[in-house]
Formats: C-alpha cells, structure tokens, sequence
C-alpha cells in the first residue's frame, strides 16, 4: 500500500485527520512538523525566529526527503511543504498526496487558537490567510485527492479519505 500524504493550509486539520487514519488504518503517523521539531531541538516557532524562514524551508524538505523513503506510514506535513515541486515529487513517489481544504474563516477559527505559526503572527491574520491561500491554491491542486474539510469531525473527514482511495 502507497503512504497516505496530508497536505493543505495550515488549520485544515492535517495532525488530527493524519492521527484518525492512523488509528484506523493501525498504521503509524509521521508529523513533519514534530519530526523537525525534534531533529532541531527547538519549537518551528523558534527555527523561523532564529533562522529565517528560507533556511526552515532547506530543513523541512530534507526532512520530506527522508520521511518519503519509509513505507506503509501517514504523514502529515506543514502547510508549505506542497509549494515546492521537490517535495510533492518526493512525497508522490511513495505516497498518494491529500488536499484538505477549509475556508478563510474556518482556518482563522482553527488557528486562532494557539499562537505556534509564525506566517500568521501579524496585525491581520485572515487578509495574510487570503493572500497566503491565493498563491498556494496552484500548488495545492496538484495533490491527487482534494478533500473539503467544512463542517466535518477529523473522523469523517479520514473515513472519506479511505473511501476515495479505495474508489481510485
Ligand atoms: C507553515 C505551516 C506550519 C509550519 C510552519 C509553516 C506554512 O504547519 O510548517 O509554521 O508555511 O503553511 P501546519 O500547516 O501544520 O500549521
């Protein structure tokens, strides 16, 4: 079986979507984002603030690279990772790549929460959501399923991931 890839904006519930098909799949889920987390040392919040967002972005396609070679997993990657061609060609060669989707409100809900992603620390984060949403839509189109998360638990939004795949 091809890894099951999560990708799309931030707050469109990779982490807790990747964790309900794990559970149902018994497969391991492998977070992008923690794994850097814990190949650094230090939060994602901090790599920006200390390195810039250029040299996190080296540091997690180099992590996409690595997590890609491994077989029968999920993963859940950052919401920039799709941006860049090496990493969709790296995560597609192994895995079949999932859009999740959500609107510009609903992110700003989702991500209102907590205060742990950089891009959205500004003086108004949904305009930064639209503008960030705009120019990231080519390249999340490239996944092969998109799924519309809106209104949806993490549980039926991963059940209907398996029922797609399983229609491929
Ligand atoms: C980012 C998304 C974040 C994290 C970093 C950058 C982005 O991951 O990788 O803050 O550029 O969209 P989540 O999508 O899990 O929040």
């Amino acid at each position: 079986m091809k890894n099951i890839v999560l990708t799309g904006f931030m707050g469109s519930g990779k982490t807790e979507v990747g964790r309900e098909l794990a559970h149902l799949k018994g497969l391991k889920l492998i977070d992008v984002d923690a794994e850097i987390e814990k190949s650094q040392n230090m939060t994602i919040s901090e790599i920006f603030k200390r390195f810039g967002e250029q040299k996190f972005r080296e540091i997690e396609s180099k992590m996409i690279e690595r997590v890609s070679r491994k077989k029968n997993v999920i993963i859940a990657t950052g919401g920039g990772a799709a941006i860049s061609e090496r990493n969709m060609d790296a995560l597609k060669k192994t895995g079949i790549v999932i859009c999740l989707t959500a609107t510009p409100q609903t992110i700003l809900q989702r991500t209102g929460i907590t205060d742990d992603r950089p891009l959205l620390r500004v003086e108004d984060p949904l305009e930064k959501i639209n503008e960030l949403m705009l120019h990231r839509k080519q390249f999340y189109e490239k996944a092969d399923i998109m799924i519309d998360t809106e209104n949806k638990t993490p549980r039926e939004v991963a059940e209907e991931i398996l029922d797609k795949i399983r229609n491929e």
